[in-house]
């Protein structure tokens, strides 16, 4: 057989492979199997795409193998589940990296035989590449807080300065594509390259460390269009593929987090999501009642039905194992229980899932938002672990709070509500939290892991 019939077929099905790969990830229970399917895919891919006659040495692309295996090797091991959003951040950023120097080696190889619309393409594939590479790299500095803070960087006339950088980029662009292949075709290139970099450190520098999930999000989306472009480029069309259904899911991910975050997608374009949502809330009634881990436990010792609502707070307090202990007392005294997962609980999209099943809790026993509302009124106990602004009523019935319109776990519904937090701290929204001034809720105060700790220690000295 022909050999690029054999890599044509073999690119087919690998793009199958993804697409299955997509849908099973859907799913937690089906997800390592959708990852595992889509890496064959990708395996398949790489090793007919390395059998073309185009490809003359092979030293180079081993060496590059080995190095990028040993470092991603190292870096999957050595990063906690709580460092995952600048992983991913980073991991985009080498995307975009890779599809910039696919751009520059192509206009290297052919400048003098470069039409306008070949140069174009060479320009978007370059500066997409290229505003993926340093915006993921200012998205990884600042939440890893190396270097820079992780606050919002904002100074006079922003919007002005990054106007004319965007202009820049796109005039040099246009007489690098007219007149790619005069003596000023490297100067062009130069000049776009470095005003696509420097958009994106200006477009991510004004966004707040805790928002930065989402500008991954959209980063993620970026690299993938960087990569379909590319793919034109040298004309492959696994590449081609591949990059839209990154870009297509990317953006897909970047929607519903701005959904479930109750914020605009033009807001987030327009990179004018900066800081945390300011509004002034209504006044806070009613005071915050105290309970201590003895009265906690009587409360759930008598529970029939719990559900336990997780937010950021149990990652950094790391208690997914003692919750998934406590969850083993609760059912082996009786009761039924079940964890409601909002999607944008912690600080990346499935936070608390993969926080959850990487103690072994069960897929079964992660319930929605949409499907867990609806129960709440017959729920005993209501166990908020370092959560807030997901259960905030005030999404609800405060037309002022900056949370407004924030689809909630209606945690306030439960015939009482425990909240475990270490103090009056506020979530991310910078907001009070009413539930927690209701009648119905009690707060224990702690690292979420200790006090769960004490919870467990009291069933089983019962
Ligand atoms: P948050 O509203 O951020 O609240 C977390 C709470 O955990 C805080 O009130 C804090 O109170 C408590 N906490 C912190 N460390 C703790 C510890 N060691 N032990 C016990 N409690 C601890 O969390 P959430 O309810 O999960 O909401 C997520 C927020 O992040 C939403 O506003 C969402 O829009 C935003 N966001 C989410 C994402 C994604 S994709 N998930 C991305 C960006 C932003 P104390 O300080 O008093 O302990």
């Amino acid at each position: 057989m022909n050999i690029s019939i054999l890599i044509n077929i073999v690119y087919i099905l690998a793009a199958i492979a993804f697409i299955l790969g997509f849908k099973l990830m859907s799913s937690p229970e089906s997800a390592r199997k959708g990852n595992l399917i889509s890496g064959i895919g990708m395996l398949s891919a790489i090793i007919v795409t390395l059998m073309d006659a185009q490809v003359q040495r092979y030293d180079f692309i081993l060496i590059g193998l080995l190095a990028g295996s040993v470092v991603g090797l190292i870096l999957a091991y050595r990063t906690p589940m709580t460092g995952m959003p600048q992983m991913v951040g980073l991991l985009n950023g080498f995307g975009g990296l890779a599809s910039f120097l696919v751009a520059w080696a192509e206009f290297h190889a052919h400048k003098h035989h470069l039409t306008t619309s070949g140069a174009a393409i060479i320009w978007l594939t370059a500066i997409i590449g290229a505003v993926t590479f340093t915006g993921s790299v200012i998205a990884w500095a600042k939440l890893e807080e190396k270097f820079i803070s992780g606050k919002p960087i904002t100074y006079k006339g922003q919007q002005i300065v990054t106007t004319i950088v965007g202009l820049g980029m796109l005039v040099s662009g246009a007489l690098f594509a007219m007149q790619v292949q005069s003596e000023h075709g490297y100067l062009y290139f130069a000049a776009f390259t470095f005003f696509s970099m420097a958009l994106g450190v200006l477009l991510t520098i004004p966004i707040g460390g805790a928002d930065m999930p989402v500008v991954i999000c959209l980063l993620n989306s970026y690299s993938g269009m960087a990569a379909c472009a590319s793919g034109f480029i040298i004309q492959n069309n696994l590449l081609i593929v591949a990059g839209a259904l990154v870009g297509a899911s990317g953006i897909i991910l970047t929607l519903i987090m701005c959904k479930a975050m109750n914020r605009s997608i033009a807001n987030v374009f327009l990179g004018g999501f900066g800081a945390p949502p300011s509004g002034s809330s209504a006044e806070v009634v009613g005071e915050l009642k105290e309970v201590k881990a003895d009265d906690a436990y009587l409360m759930l010792e008598a529970a029939n039905k719990v559900v336990i609502v997780p937010g950021y707070g149990l990652a950094v307090s790391q208690a997914q194992h003692a919750v998934r202990e406590l969850m083993e007392a609760l059912e082996k005294n009786g009761a039924e229980v079940s964890f409601a997962i909002h999607p944008v609980a912690g600080r990346m999209p499935g936070h608390m899932n993969v926080l959850l099943a990487e103690a072994n809790v069960s897929y079964d026993a992660m319930v929605e938002m949409d499907s867990i509302n609806p129960q709440m009124e017959n729920v005993d106990v209501c166990m908020i672990i370092g959560a807030n602004d997901v259960v905030n009523p005030a999404a609800q019935e405060d037309k002022n709070s900056p949370l407004w319109g924030m689809p909630i776990i209606e945690a306030y519904k439960a015939r009482t509500v425990i909240v475990m937090k270490r103090g009056k701290g506020k979530g991310f929204a910078g907001v009070e939290n009413i539930l927690f001034f209701r009648n119905n809720c009690r707060m224990l105060y702690g690292d979420a892991k200790a006090s769960l700790q004490n919870l467990i220690a009291a069933f089983k000295g019962a």
